[in-house]
């Protein structure tokens, strides 16, 4: 069959968009074009997430959608579910031709060629150091802000997560590809450079004898004059090392937003998750961050319901919100994993104490979230501009905690850095005028 065309859908985590643009690029050097609609693309390429069973089903859904329409396409799964269920996604679905484990992309190209010889190609191989020599090449314009992996994998096996066995060990990336990364990308005009991994202040690159962690890389990349904005995410609160928080009082680059997952506020709960940290550590970590730069704001990620998870236990994560004040954060009922240490605990809280939690949490961080844009609301506050909103008569940009704004202007361009006036705000948005 000849590829002439592909679709790509991206799900889960931010790293996922990531390498889906590098996709793109893939495909597009090898003379596909891009199609954004699934039907007629002769290629369908699912770029999966395994984080949650939601996340999983989503995907055969979607897969099963597609062959009431047509057929005669080639599906690729690549990403995280490839991964984790390997050979076996052949059997669960037939249409699948391509699996594709996410540190070999750049074998996309050939594997296509082979379905002539073999019409089922799977690579599910860890040769992560390989897909970043290869992945560099590609350049494709993202935004005003715009991502960069610095760091994939992860070694810390909390119970509950699939990462490990999906992402592989921890790797660093060379930081002089890094540099030639952010270079190119702000030639093509980014203005805010987001440093991307899974364990993101774990990065660790030895370059001839010479250590460098996430701050020496941070450092070196302010020194862009284009460069106006830099954030990291995800970080792990036991990698949060001295330098690195130092580093928020003396960077005036470095957002003073930083989204470190807690998880859970009960010390118990976080032992049997294996986290590595009681909730007093968590606590010390952020005063230490105050105490450098008392503007410094939160956000974190929680799951309730994992197993074992008591009344008792839920309290204390809603103290420790009340406490921190996270001004965002996102909230999972726990999903048991496959293959995870906790898919084998008992797990004896029924659903619906599960999602009266989620509700009772989600609520508290609305309020807090809605609490802290008000507390904009009436003052002057720097946005970047990133770029015309749907509605044409405004444009759309952050403030340096990450909030939405959106700004209503005729003397205003994406990049822009403004100082305008919030007017109006709800719990999702801010509103301004300039
Ligand atoms: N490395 C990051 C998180 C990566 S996964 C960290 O350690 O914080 C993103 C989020 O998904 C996690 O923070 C967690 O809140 C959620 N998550 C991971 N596995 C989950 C599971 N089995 N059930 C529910 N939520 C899960
Ligand atoms: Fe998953 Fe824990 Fe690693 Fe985060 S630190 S990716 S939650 S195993
Ligand atoms: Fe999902 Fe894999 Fe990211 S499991 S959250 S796509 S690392």
């Amino acid at each position: 069959m000849i590829h002439s065309t592909f679709f790509i859908k991206s799900y889960g985590c931010q790293m996922n968009i990531y390498d889906s643009e590098k996709i793109i690029s893939i495909l597009e050097n090898k003379g596909l074009k891009q199609d954004d609609n699934l039907e007629s693309a002769d290629l369908v390429v699912f770029n999966t997430c395994n984080i949650r069973d939601k996340a999983a089903h989503k995907l055969y859904s979607d897969i099963g959608r597609l062959n009431k329409y047509n057929k005669n396409k080639t599906i690729a799964v690549v990403g995280c579910v490839a991964q984790a269920e390997n050979v076996e996604m052949f059997n669960k679905n037939t249409s699948i031709d391509i699996i594709l484990g996410p540190q070999s992309y750049h074998l996309l190209p050939q594997m296509i060629d082979d379905l002539s010889i073999n019409p089922k190609q799977i690579n599910t191989e860890f040769i992560i150091n390989e897909k970043f020599d290869y992945l560099t090449e590609q350049k494709k314009i993202q935004g005003i802000s715009s991502y960069v992996t610095i760091q994939e994998g992860c070694d810390k096996f909390c119970s509950f997560c699939v990462v490990p066995y999906t992402r592989g060990p921890e790797y660093s990336r060379p930081m002089k590809s890094l540099i030639d990364e952010v270079d190119s990308l702000t030639k093509n005009g980014a203005k805010e450079i987001v440093l991307l991994g899974q364990n993101v202040n774990a990065y660790n690159f030895t370059d001839n004898g010479k250590k460098i962690n996430i701050s020496d890389l941070i450092e070196e990349i302010s020194k862009n004059k284009k460069v106006r904005r830099i954030r990291y995410t995800t970080s792990h609160p036991i990698n949060m090392s001295d330098d690195l928080i130092k580093l928020h009082s003396t960077n005036d680059k470095l957002m003073p937003f930083l989204h470190l997952p807690v998880q859970s506020g009960s010390s118990e709960v976080l032992k049997k998750m294996n986290r590595k940290y009681d909730t007093d550590f968590y606590i010390k970590i952020i005063e230490k961050l105050k105490s450098v730069n008392p503007k410094i704001e939160i956000s974190s990620d929680f799951i309730v319901g994992y197993p074992g998870e008591t009344d008792d236990d839920f309290k204390k994560t809603l103290d420790l919100i009340e406490k921190i004040k996270f001004t965002q954060s996102y909230s999972f009922i726990y999903s048991a994993r496959p293959g995870t240490k906790s898919a084998l605990e008992k797990d004896q809280t029924p659903l619906y104490v599960k999602k009266e939690r989620l509700s009772i949490l989600q609520n508290k961080l609305r309020e807090i979230q809605f609490e802290f844009n008000k507390s904009f609301c009436g003052t002057n506050t720097e946005v970047l501009v990133e770029n015309q909103s749907s509605n044409s008569e405004y444009f759309f940009g952050r403030t340096s905690y990450m909030q939405a704004v959106y700004i209503k202007s005729k003397n205003i361009n994406p990049g822009d850095v403004k100082n305008v006036y919030i007017s109006t705000c709800n719990p999702k948005n801010l509103y301004a005028n300039c």
